[in-house]
């Protein structure tokens, strides 16, 4: 392993210096081949860096490496699935990621499948994200032009529905049946795709594996913070004046970050922080703060996705949340009766809400119901679309009690902040 920092600058490591999409040739020519690396120094190699999983659980990686491989009872009976859904309407990142770098995230996958003895390689993505498909299967047919392996990356597409990317739709879906979460335990490192132990990962959590397995840990470690250390992939929209995907070391604060995506437009009034399970910040209480975990959580907030949207004072702070709770609740997967039946009863009282239509004692009933629905689901989709309502309760609360007396605001009707997408029919 070198220990040299011989690619990227201090904070742009897996996004190439120009958004011009990157084949084997230029893959190779800036990184140089892949590495080989024993499983134990791998894995031991992602526990020394700190390397926390990108799609929104903030997992250690090596630990669930390791996990997977200890399950694995006969080298080549592990899955990897590489988790490419992004089912978050406001994230692009790992789309990015996948269009101008797959090599990275090939390379990243190899490492994996080597390290916990896998022969079944899987690219997980949905059908709407058809370009992502098209750029992974080119990718795959360079490598294997050029190289040895035996291993055969299978690219795989399910629905965009928004609990569909959750590790065990993803791998109910590689096995045959439809893409809906299930209970755990046991979790897919003890019991995955066709009872076999699997890893399910990010395609950023592993490009950063491929990082890893090519500079070291103390390289990763070089920049960030010791809770979370390295870089993390940024989608920037709202009042920003260039909003896209960015790259920024985890002790960068979201004021440096807006200001590296053009900078605000307007007055901010609130951050929405990591997604639709994610919080809205008010803006003032985060501007100075980082990303790192720890100083995040201070004002109750996660990286999650790593979602930043930045919402002008000319926000209808009430009005967006409406539309993305009416949007989680027809998300659920219709298995657990708090999700099934609950979701859509706190989404329709919260419109009720927002449309002036409810008693003031609506919002006790929503706070109670919250909490009955609150790590009653299989998944964890009832916590984080009452989370982001409880978030948006307390940033919003001046305009909630507006709304609940008038049934707008001054900024109802304006354009909408938060992207809400169609929801594709079936689980298929
Ligand atoms: C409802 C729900 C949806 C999820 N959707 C995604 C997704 O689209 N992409 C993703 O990488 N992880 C998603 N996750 C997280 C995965 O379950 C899993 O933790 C992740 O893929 C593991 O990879 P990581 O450790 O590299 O983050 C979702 C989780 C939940 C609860
Ligand atoms: S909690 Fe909701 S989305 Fe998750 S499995 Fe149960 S019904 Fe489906």
């Amino acid at each position: 392993m070198s220990s040299s920092m011989d690619v990227g600058s201090r904070s742009q490591r897996l996004l190439p210096p120009r958004p011009v999409p990157e084949d084997l040739d230029a893959h190779l020519a800036g990184f140089g081949p892949r590495p080989q690396i024993g499983s134990m120094a791998m894995i031991d190699a992602l526990d020394d860096s700190g390397l926390r999983g990108r799609g929104g659980a903030d997992f250690p990686t090596g630990v669930k490496w390791r996990a997977v491989m200890d399950h694995t009872k006969r080298d080549g009976d592990a899955v990897v699935i590489a988790n490419a859904a992004e089912c978050e309407p406001a994230s692009f990142k790992d789309r990015f990621l996948l269009t101008y770098r797959p090599h990275l995230v090939l390379d990243g996958l190899e490492h994996a499948a080597e390290a916990v003895g896998a022969r079944r390689v899987v690219i997980y993505t949905t059908r709407s994200h058809s370009d992502v498909v098209a750029a992974l299967r080119a990718a795959i047919r360079e490598r294997r032009r050029r190289d040895d392996s035996d291993r055969f990356i299978d690219v795989q597409v399910g629905p965009n529905r928004y609990v569909a990317g959750e590790e065990t739709a993803l791998v109910a879906r590689v096995s045959g049946h439809l893409a809906k979460p299930k209970v755990v335990p046991p979790r897919p490192f003890q019991n995955g795709v066709d009872h076999l132990p699997t890893l399910v990962q990010n395609v950023e959590t592993l490009a950063h594996a491929a990082l890893i397995a090519r500079f070291g840990a103390p390289w990763f470690r070089s920049v960030g913070t010791k809770r979370s250390p390295g870089t993390a992939l940024l989608t920037v929209s709202g009042a920003v004046r260039t909003p896209g995907v960015l790259e920024a070391a985890c002790d960068t604060t979201v004021g440096a970050i807006v200001d590296r995506a053009g900078g605000v437009e307007g007055e901010p009034a609130a951050v929405l922080l990591g997604g639709y399970f994610g919080r809205w910040v008010a803006a003032d209480r985060i501007w100075n703060q980082t990303i790192d975990a720890d100083a995040l959580r201070s004002v109750r907030a996660h990286l999650g996705t790593g979602v930043l949207v930045i919402a002008p004072d000319t926000t209808c702070g009430i009005g967006e949340t409406d539309r993305v709770l009416t949007f989680l609740a027809s998300q659920t997967a219709g298995q657990c009766g708090p999700c099934h039946v609950g979701l859509p009863a706190i989404a329709e009282m919260f419109h009720q809400v927002a449309t002036g239509r409810a008693r003031p004692a609506a919002l006790d009933l929503l706070v109670r119901w919250s909490h009955d629905v609150r790590g009653r689901g299989a998944c964890r989709h009832p916590d984080g679309a009452t989370l982001f309502l409880a978030s948006a309760m307390e940033v919003f609360a001046a305009d909630l009690r507006h709304h609940l007396r008038h049934g707008s605001c001054r900024f109802s009707g304006q354009r909408s902040l938060l992207p809400v997408p169609a929801t594709e029919a079936g689980w298929w």
